[in-house]
């Protein structure tokens, strides 16, 4: 490999960044960083790894989902368990419905940067610098909100150990019991057309659970824990940079502020800084992949990201929109496939599919969502290749930010209960519906 560090993305073009006033400060704040305890571990980063392989072979599903934009102010505990209990409700669906192990993967403990289309936003006359994420400014609309502090990556870092210890403690600590599944119930959930359903299924796992305990099969502690790991897209280079160490036991590099970095569909210039800083780790990686990809380029990609083929590496995570995935997917999975190159593919239904409304609300209408999901197992299907996973922008906050699905949430119920600043994300009945639906096309499929 032509020599790398962490810092080599310098020499390139990186986009997406934030225009920092005094470059000194920032420095010092990376050197801080750099000096904190790394958030994961290589062990961590490579048992992952091995689990992404088995699901690009059809052995295992990924499940990712989480905030578009985690909020400093989210950084609690009752935000952090309801997103879990949502990603541990849907795994319970799909382990159900798949016959297979769900990954568990939440865009958490880390995802607090955000590309943007424009470097500035206009209101009423008045212009100031974008909202780019909790960890370079802010979000209200004032200049001292809108300054790009470079203080913020400490605080991104503090949220992030807090928020990942937490998680640490509930799936380690029994609260993800599978015998214990009334810990991940949400208030509202009594209210949900899947509420019946999925109790059902849950009193069969309980009566298969109880069976295996007679005839003495699995010991109640093994089901006691789930592994659940952390991604973010790894747009702010100085902070992936400062996180990025030398693994304690193995050659080379990890990015060790989280387990499992993407690259945004904005940022994946293969001349690019980000590709750059992406070449040197050894993470398994994300790159988000829209209608604006070639099937060259994305091979391309592959060979600079991947040069090794190493299995597990790579997960494309295709977010073309429901009328574009018919004519970009089927291309791009002739192009990997004919250059071998083992990936994993995983479908992004939310970022090709958001539109504004007439009020200026960003939505998503729940039935596209649905839509690109089976369009994409069907496109798959006749490929003779596999989706391996999901990636989802949800919340377990009872949420009206999604239009559409079992709730029958309208554009005038946007405004209700609208708390995303960024994109808008499932609640937990359209999230729900969603494992239930992946779970029914793989009962048809066996
Ligand atoms: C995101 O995942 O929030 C995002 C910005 O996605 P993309 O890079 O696919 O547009
Ligand atoms: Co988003």
């Amino acid at each position: 490999m032509p020599h790398w560090d962490p810092s080599s993305w310098t020499t390139k073009a990186a986009l997406q960044q934030p225009a920092y006033e005094d470059p000194d400060q920032l420095q010092s704040v990376v050197a801080t960083l750099a000096n904190r305890p790394p958030l994961v571990t290589s062990w961590e980063v490579e048992r992952l790894k091995s689990q992404l392989a088995l699901a690009s072979q059809g052995g295992a599903f990924l499940l990712q989902g989480g905030d578009c934009n985690e909020s400093f102010d989210a950084c609690q505990a009752g935000p952090i368990e309801k997103k879990l209990k949502v990603l541990l409700q849907m795994s319970l669906v799909l382990v159900y419905g798949m016959h297979k192990p769900v990954i568990r993967v939440g865009r958490i403990a880390g995802q607090y940067a955000k590309p943007r289309s424009n470097d500035t936003e206009t209101r009423d006359g008045v212009t100031l610098p974008s909202y780019r994420g909790d960890c370079v400014n802010r979000s209200p609309f004032t200049p001292e909100d809108r300054k790009t502090r470079p203080e913020l990556l400490l605080g991104a870092y503090d949220r992030s150990a807090q928020t990942l210890n937490y998680l640490r403690a509930l799936t380690e600590g029994g609260f993800a019991d599978i015998n214990h599944p009334e810990n991940w119930e949400l208030d509202f959930v009594s209210q949900s057309a899947r509420s019946e359903e999925y109790h059902q299924m849950v009193r069969g796992i309980g009566d298969s659970l109880r069976f295996i305990d007679t005839i003495g099969g699995v010991t109640r502690a093994d089901l006691s824990r789930v592994d659940f790991y952390t991604s973010h897209e790894a747009l702010l280079l100085p902070y992936e940079q400062a996180l990025t160490r030398r693994a304690i036991s193995r050659d080379g590099w990890y990015n060790l502020g989280t387990h499992y970095p993407w690259i945004g569909d904005r940022t994946r210039d293969i001349h690019g800084a980000h590709v750059e800083y992406f070449r040197g780790i050894r993470n398994p990686i994300g790159i988000k992949i829209g209608p604006t990809a070639t099937a060259d380029g994305v091979v391309a990609l592959l060979d600079t990201l991947n040069p090794d083929r190493e299995i597990g590496r790579i997960t494309l995570i295709c977010r073309f929109g429901a009328s574009k995935i018919g004519d970009s997917l089927p291309p791009l999975i002739q192009a990997v496939e004919a250059s071998r190159h083992p990936v994993l593919w995983s479908i992004d239904p939310m970022h090709g599919n958001t539109v504004t409304t007439d009020g200026g609300i960003k939505t998503r209408h729940f039935d596209r969502i649905l839509d690109e999901v089976r369009d994409s197992f069907t496109i798959h299907a006749s490929h003779g290749t596999i989706v391996g996973g999901i990636h989802l922008e949800l919340t377990g906050n009872n949420v009206t930010e999604c239009v559409g699905g079992t709730g029958g949430i309208q554009s005038s119920d946007l405004g209700r209960a609208y708390e995303s600043n960024v994109d808008p994300r499932l609640n937990y009945e359209q999230a729900m519906e969603i494992a239930f639906l992946i779970a029914g096309r793989a009962r048809e499929a066996t």
